[in-house]
Formats: structure tokens, C-alpha cells, sequence
């Protein structure tokens, strides 16, 4: 005893002498406040008013009433809570006889410490302004029997379990307007995955007045985000994953999602049969598809604008010659394939025409490196340099050919691969072709003289007269 009083001496005094001290030490009891949680917490500063069996606390509870049971109190309003924590735990035992709880314009409010016991007999929760509050623990109301309804508008709620809504059999309404819903996939998906008229979406009231308000989908109405949501993991192909990257609004408001299917390292042999709608990017990297047939005939890759095959087995893209997606695509990544050629013209015409092209990877395939196909593909990786994007990684096939063998194409002297004549504007089939012109010249010349000759001299040509 005396050593406390001596503690106590000593402390008093270090206050006034330092009063830096002061100022730690609050700390340390708000420190200690947030960690216990007890009701008693702000007892000092607290007024609670009480009419008939309504009581209305601001700023916490007076001591006279969180001490001891108090029967005669059914509707308590807690108001301007100064904590982070409010214990709902001890909240049963001060006032067991509570049917109506409302929670009001607590700004500083988080969490909630314990859970309202089964026999409580509270019929209804109101929140309102509890503007720290991003979500309520399902433990805390689920074993609740009694709870009828819960009126959570106006706070800044952000995720919501569906056990928050399915603990007491007798819960008939919710409304969760008001508050930042973040819809993003993983946080509301058992809402998008009821039924229309499944028990839990039934009852909250305000379903369809509830606005999405994370990134994403900002200021777009939950149930439609979720209705994209269901439609996407409904039609998303086995075993891909589909994730929603952006939503647009078209012009008409609708929503439209843009989904990126990813379906990377499965085995696959072949790309999926049939996509969700609007997706804009597939991923199909590191299976064993070989071709892209399957790809570019489908209607369900009309859309697709990102398509990411790298580490396949493709040997040949002739299929995209003349193909539709080919000329509207915005993404092709072809890297470590099987590639040897492809058909330049093909390749240059699409390139031209398309509006939309922004990436084309054709690095780590194993280039065939001659003079028919490498002066026209070199032509073309120099005239689209800026949409093809690895041009370091584009290299002539492993060979013994050391003037080839791994050699960068797009920087490659021709001559590497073309043996000196034929880098001569002319090449020797041009060469041929000119011989072969001037004969026919020639012969045809010869004709004509010997004709006209004949008509006018009879003079048959000399080679006819000397024929037997
Ligand atoms: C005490 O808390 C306030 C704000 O809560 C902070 O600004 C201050 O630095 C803290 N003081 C000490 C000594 O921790
Ligand atoms: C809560 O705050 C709002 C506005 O700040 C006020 O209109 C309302 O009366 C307050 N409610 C309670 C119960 O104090
Ligand atoms: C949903 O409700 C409608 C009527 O509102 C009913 O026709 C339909 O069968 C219900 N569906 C399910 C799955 O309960
Ligand atoms: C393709 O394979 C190479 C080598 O195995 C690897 O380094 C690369 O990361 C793979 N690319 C993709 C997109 O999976
Ligand atoms: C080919 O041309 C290069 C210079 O352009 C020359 O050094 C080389 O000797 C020539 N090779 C032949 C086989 O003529």
C-alpha cells in the first residue's frame, strides 16, 4: 500500500515537472482502452438520458448504467461512441431485457468485441453514420433468434458475409443502402451466385437500390455487377479462370465487362469451344495447341482482342491469312512456338488494315533462315518495329550456319543469308527472265523479217532452204 501511494507521488510529480509524460501516458490508456473494450471506457465524459424504457447514451455510458442489470430498458441508442470498439458482449448483460439497439453517428467506431447471445431478445438493429465501419463480423448477430430486422443504411460497409444475413430464422428484412460496397469478385460472390429469388438476396429490401462503390465499379448498380458476375463464372470454360479487368458503360448505360480468361498452363490441346461474352483477353500459354484454326474460325473470338499463345506447339499460321480477327485484333503473342515462317504478305496486308494492332510478339520460334524468306520478313519486322515488340528475341534457328545460327533478323545483313550476286538489284531468275524475253524478241523478230521477205521476194529463209 504505501509502495502505491509512493508510485502514485512519484507519478503525480513527474507530471508536472515533465509534462511530455502527460501526453505518452494517454496514450498508454487509449492504448489499453482500444484492447480492452469495455463499456466503462468513456464513463466520464458520457450522458445518457432515459424516457420510460428508452435510454440514449452519447459518448459512452454514465457508471450508473453499466452497473448492475437493468431490466426496465427495451431501446437503447448509443450515440458519439468516442472508441474504436463497442463490446456487444457485455451490452447483454447490462440490459437483457433489450428488444431495439440502435447504433447512431459513431465516427470512430470499427469493430465490435463479443456477439449477441441466443436468448437476446433484441427484435431490431440500427445502424446509422458509423462512418469507420467497413464490415460486420457475422459472428457477432448470427446467433441471434430473435432478429427481425436490421437497418444498416449509411455507413461505410464494404464486405458482407452471407452468414450475416442467414444466423436468425426469423430475420426478415435488411437494408444495406448507403454504404461502399466493393463488388469486386471474391468479396459479394455468394450474392451473385443466388438465385433470383434466393432467401438470403429476398431480404434485403433495398437490393436493388444498393450501388457498387469500390474501383471497378464505381457508381454501378450492384445487381447488375452481380448478374455479370454470375454470367461470367456460368459460362466461363472449365478448368480457366475468368476475371472481370474493367466495366464500361455503353452509351445506353448498360454495363459491358471486360473478362480476361485465363487459361495458362492446362494441357489444353485445343483453345475452348466457347468463351463468356465480351471477353477481351485469352490466355493460353504454355499448353500443347498446335494449331490456331480453331481460334480464329470461332464466332465466340470475334471479340477478342488479346490473345496470348505462347509456349504452344504452333508450327503454321496460314489460318490467319485473310481471317477477320486478323485484321481487328489488338494483342497476338506467338512466342515459343514452332514457327519457321509465315506468310509475310498475308502478315503486311492485316497489319495495314488493322486499326487496333498494339502488340505482336513472334520471339523464341525457331526461324527458317534463307534468302526466300528472311529479305520480306526482315522488311516486315522494320516496317511494323513499333507493334513488334521483341525483336531481340527473333532469331534465326540453331544450326551450324554460324553466319546465321541464333542471329537477330531484324539487324541481320542480307548477306547471311544471300550469296553476293543475288543482293544485286537483279536477281538470277530476273537474269533468266530477260534472256528469255530478248529470244523470244529475237525469234519473233525473225519471223516477222522472214515473212515479209518471202511475200515480197519469194525468197524462202535460209534455213528453210537449206531443210531437206
Ligand atoms: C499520442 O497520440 C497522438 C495521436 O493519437 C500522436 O500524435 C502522438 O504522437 C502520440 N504521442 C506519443 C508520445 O506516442
Ligand atoms: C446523426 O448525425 C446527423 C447529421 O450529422 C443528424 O442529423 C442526426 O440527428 C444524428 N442522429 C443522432 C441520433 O444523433
Ligand atoms: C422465384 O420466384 C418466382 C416468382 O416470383 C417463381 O416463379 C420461381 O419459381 C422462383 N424460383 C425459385 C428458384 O425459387
Ligand atoms: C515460356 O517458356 C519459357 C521457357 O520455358 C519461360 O521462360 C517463359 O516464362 C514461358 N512464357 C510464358 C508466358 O509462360
Ligand atoms: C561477298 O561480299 C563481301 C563484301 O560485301 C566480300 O567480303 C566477300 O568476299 C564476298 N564473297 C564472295 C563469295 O564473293
Amino acid at each position: 500500500m504505501k509502495d502505491i501511494v509512493q508510485v502514485v507521488l512519484i507519478f503525480s510529480l513527474t507530471s508536472v515537472v515533465m509534462p511530455g509524460l502527460q501526453v505518452r501516458k494517454s496514450n498508454q490508456t487509449k492504448a489499453m482502452m482500444r484492447e480492452s473494450c469495455f463499456l466503462s471506457d468513456y464513463s466520464l465524459k458520457a450522458k445518457c438520458v432515459q424516457i420510460h424504457q428508452n435510454l440514449r447514451c452519447k459518448g459512452g455510458f454514465n457508471d450508473q448504467w453499466i452497473n448492475g442489470i437493468k431490466y426496465e430498458i427495451t431501446h437503447l441508442t448509443v450515440t458519439e461512441w468516442p472508441g474504436e470498439c463497442f463490446n456487444v458482449g457485455h451490452l447483454h448483460l447490462h440490459f437483457p431485457e433489450l428488444r431495439s439497439l440502435e447504433i447512431v453517428n459513431c465516427t470512430l467506431l470499427r469493430t465490435f468485441k463479443g456477439y449477441f447471445r441466443s436468448d437476446s431478445k433484441i427484435e431490431k438493429i440500427t445502424m446509422h453514420g458509423l462512418s469507420s465501419l467497413w464490415e460486420i463480423p457475422p459472428e457477432t448477430v448470427n446467433h441471434m433468434v430473435n432478429l427481425r430486422e436490421m437497418d444498416l443504411r449509411s455507413n461505410m460497409l464494404r464486405h458482407m458475409k452471407a452468414q450475416l444475413l442467414i444466423g436468425s430464422p426469423v430475420l426478415e428484412r435488411v437494408r444495406l443502402s448507403g454504404n461502399k460496397w466493393d463488388c469486386s469478385d471474391g468479396g459479394l460472390d455468394w450474392l451473385a451466385m443466388e438465385e433470383p429469388n434466393g432467401t438470403t438476396k429476398s431480404r434485403i429490401t433495398d437490393y436493388y437500390d444498393l450501388v457498387c462503390y469500390q474501383k471497378l465499379y464505381r457508381g454501378k448498380p450492384l445487381h447488375k455487377v452481380m448478374d455479370i458476375i454470375k454470367t461470367m463464372r456460368e459460362t466461363c470454360p472449365d478448368p480457366c479462370t475468368c476475371i472481370m479487368t474493367h466495366v464500361v458503360s455503353d452509351p445506353r448505360g448498360a454495363i459491358i465487362p471486360l473478362i480476361t480468361v485465363d487459361c495458362s498452363d492446362k494441357q489444353l490441346t485445343a483453345a475452348p469451344a466457347s468463351l463468356p461474352p465480351s471477353v477481351t483477353t485469352l490466355r493460353l500459354e504454355g499448353n500443347k495447341i498446335d494449331t490456331i484454326r480453331s481460334i480464329v474460325q470461332n464466332s465466340h473470338y470475334k471479340r477478342l482482342a488479346d490473345l496470348y499463345l505462347d509456349n504452344n506447339s504452333i508450327a503454321a499460321v496460314k489460318e490467319l491469312e485473310g481471317s477477320e480477327w486478323f485484321s481487328t485484333f489488338r494483342v497476338l503473342s506467338l512466342r515459343g512456338n514452332y514457327l519457321k515462317q509465315i506468310p509475310v504478305y498475308a502478315f503486311d496486308k492485316a497489319f495495314q488494315a488493322n486499326n487496333n494492332i498494339m502488340h505482336v510478339f513472334l520471339g523464341q520460334n525457331p526461324w527458317r533462315c534463307d534468302c526466300h524468306f528472311i529479305p520480306r520478313f526482315q522488311g516486315l519486322l522494320l516496317k511494323y518495329k513499333r507493334v513488334i515488340r521483341d525483336l531481340t528475341d527473333i532469331r534465326c534457328s540453331k544450326s551450324s550456319d554460324k553466319k546465321t545460327s541464333l542471329v537477330q533478323i531484324s539487324t541481320m545483313p542480307l548477306g547471311n543469308v544471300c550469296s553476293n550476286e543475288t543482293e544485286l538489284a537483279i536477281s538470277p531468275i530476273n537474269i533468266v527472265n530477260i534472256v528469255l524475253f530478248a529470244l523470244i524478241m529475237f525469234i519473233l523478230g525473225k519471223f516477222l523479217y522472214d515473212w515479209r521477205n518471202f511475200k515480197n521476194t519469194g525468197k524462202l529463209p535460209w534455213l528453210s532452204s537449206v531443210l531437206p
